[in-house]
């Protein structure tokens, strides 16, 4: 899980390289590094830690030249040192990898046989060495890159160059992203799009086992058992500033701002108001599918498994389809009854999260229809399901997922809709006053987001607590338990999500003056049950904050504080009780100073199991 970066052209690139490695921070920042052909040899720099330390040496050491490799770390194989940063070299040979080599220790049992020396501890260097060894056959970078890769088994994107061919970079791919940036006489590569957004729009995703060789002419490519492939670059309609700040101070808030606009986006030419119908092509089910089904069952991780969990609740609700949802590191650890008749909906924002590609592959072997929501086009977990259905939010920088998730919570709705009219078991008129009031809601969000002032005041004495304990019920279970996720992950304070019913069950023996209890509890049919829920932490002196629908008189008597948001459909409340949680996770990790878009210890798109 990693950031490689490469360009080929006229201009000098270790600024271009630099700059696509700080939009591809998110991704690890462990170490970085860059590999640069100065018109002799490759020169190579790299640093430990953020990728401030490789500017500072380069300030040093300067890598002039306009062919180059750039990389960021997320350590897997061996710590993060500076001889285990990126670019991996091997005689003439530098190399940057994303993924994980499954066989590295058999290969480098041969390698070491055969003589060669190590100078890491990583399985990228192997791969650098393979090369190499391929190399002085004496055949051209791209025949040496292909032998090496028939050697290895693993996930990979790698771009690799050659000081005796600098005219060339040789990419490849297989489970990692990796995608192709052509511009006017120079071209691109990155692992993902808006790395190298600022130079082109004009891009093409890698597809699984195909290898390219970019040159300042263009891309050839071919499949890695030699055959020649023609596909055309797509034109990105994300413009450069929508991956920038765009005037925030981080971009968690910056994407926590853009939901709206993003569940707008998402809702877009998908709503027939008058069938009260949800329109979509690409999700690879018909009327007839959708009315044999047994069964659905959601598979994803983290943050997407907190949108499955409404998503569960939805299918029950609208489209009276027994539902459950698993997270997808435990689906694969079992032997899961899975088969035809069955639809597995895999959801990851990033399309590429390992345990979420390795669970649907499970589902899809047992004969289930496999639908994906994701939010990056073209990625690993759409292209290997029968159909996917695309949230619109946009690049999403921060590693903690904001909009990514309420765009998720909207498919879910779309998808409940699609299902529940084929279904026949959702009334058209229910079905138009549900989309009627959804597409109303970017606005109320609009208005959650106007209360920051207030969120930020009740978020700096959580800022001094040692633990959290987020309560839900019914539909809005999934937000607190996303709720306390969201306050663990950027300011490192302990959290909890819990079920509120199930309080009585254990966890009220935590409550006490130091334990802030944060209970959302819009007005629906759960209310009275998780009052008298919170009435029962507040008796044992636990301070109790409140998100509750505006006007309800009687939270003064339940809750310390509270937060108001707008009255909306009950079913669609979590769009609105999400964005206060997300909100008030952000200002108490910027109070605490934390590295709100960097979290430690977590990377955005997890490509490890
Ligand atoms: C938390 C977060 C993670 C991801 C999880 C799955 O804010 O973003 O929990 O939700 O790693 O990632 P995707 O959705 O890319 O499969």
């Amino acid at each position: 899980m990693c950031g490689i970066v490469g360009y080929v052209g006229p201009q000098a690139c270790a600024d271009i390289l630099v700059d696509g490695l700080r939009r591809l921070e998110y991704r690890g920042y462990d170490s970085a590094g860059l590999a640069v052909f100065d018109g002799k040899r490759t020169g190579v720099v790299r640093a430990v830690g953020k990728l401030q330390n490789l500017v500072n040496a380069l300030k040093e050491k300067p890598l002039p030249g306009s062919l180059g490799i750039g990389h960021t770390r997320w350590a897997t194989h061996g710590r993060p040192t500076e001889v285990n940063a990126h670019p991996h070299c091997s005689g003439e040979i530098a190399l940057v990898h994303n993924g994980i080599i499954e066989n590295h220790i058999e290969l480098k049992r041969h390698l070491a046989e055969e003589g060669v020396k190590f100078s890491s501890d990583t399985d990228t260097e192997i791969v650098a060495h393979l090369i190499h060894r391929e190399a002085k056959t004496g055949d051209d970078l791209l025949g040496a890159v292909r032998r090496a890769l028939g050697h290895v088994h693993g996930a990979y994107a790698v771009a690799v160059m050659d000081a005796r061919q600098p005219d060339r970079i040789v990419v490849a791919k297989n489970a990692s992203p990796l995608v192709i940036g052509f511009g006017e006489g120079e071209m691109f590569c990155a692992s993902d799009i808006p790395a190298i957004l600022p130079y082109t729009k004009r891009m093409l995703p890698l597809e699984e086992g195909e290898i390219g060789v970019l040159t300042e002419n263009g891309l050839e490519l071919y499949t890695l058992d030699g055959k020649r492939v023609d596909r055309q670059p797509k034109t990105i309609t994300w413009s450069a500033s929508q991956a920038e700040k765009g005037g925030f101070k981080h971009f968690m808030l910056k994407e926590i701002n853009e939901q709206p606009r993003a569940i707008e986006d998402t809702i877009r030419g998908r709503v027939d108001l008058a069938a009260g119908d949800v329109i979509e092509s690409e999700l690879g089910i018909d009327a007839e599918t959708a009315k044999s089904l047994k069964r659905v069952y959601f598979i994803a991780c983290g943050t997407s498994h907190h949108a499955t969990l409404y998503g569960r609740f939805l299918m029950e609700h609208i489209a009276k389809v027994p539902s459950q949802t698993e997270l997808a590191s435990e689906f694969i650890g079992r032997d899961p009854v899975v088969g035809e008749g069955d639809l597995v909906v895999a959801v990851s924002q990033s399309g590429e999260t390992l345990d979420t590609l390795a669970a649907l592959k499970v589902a899809k072997e047992k004969g289930a229809r496999i639908l994906a929501v994701a939010n990056v086009i073209d990625s690993a977990i759409p292209r290997a399901a029968h159909g996917a259905f695309y949230t619109h939010a946009g690049p999403e920088i921060g590693v903690a997922s904001t909009k990514c998730f309420t765009t998720q919570l909207a498919a879910m709705v779309l998808l409940a809709v699609f299902l529940g009219r084929r279904r026949g078991t959702l009334e058209k008129e229910r079905a138009q006053e549900i989309l009627q009031n959804f597409v109303e809601i970017p606005n109320q969000m609009r208005t959650v987001l106007a209360l920051d002032d207030i969120i930020r005041d009740l978020a700096r004495p959580l800022a001094q607590a040692k633990s959290a304990l987020f309560l839900g019920r019914g539909v809005s279970y999934p937000i607190a338990v996303e709720g306390a996720l969201k306050l663990k992950e950027i300011s490192y304070i302990h959290a909890e999500g819990y079920a509120a019913g199930e309080m009585k069950h254990g966890p009220i023996a935590l409550i006490d003056a130091d334990m802030p209890v944060i209970a959302v509890m819009p007005d629906d049919k759960a209310y009275e049950k998780i009052a008298s829920n919170v009435q029962e932490a507040k008796a044992r002196e636990g301070h109790v904050l409140a998100v509750a629908t505006r006007h309800n008189a009687d939270i003064g008597g339940i809750a310390h504080n509270a937060i108001y948001v707008p009255k909306v459909d009950p079913v669609l409340s979590p769009f609105v009780t999400a964005l206060p949680l997300q909100l008030l996770s952000y200002f108490v990790a910027d109070f605490k100073g934390t590295d709100v878009d960097q979290p430690r210890n977590l990377a955005k798109t997890v490509t490890v199991e």
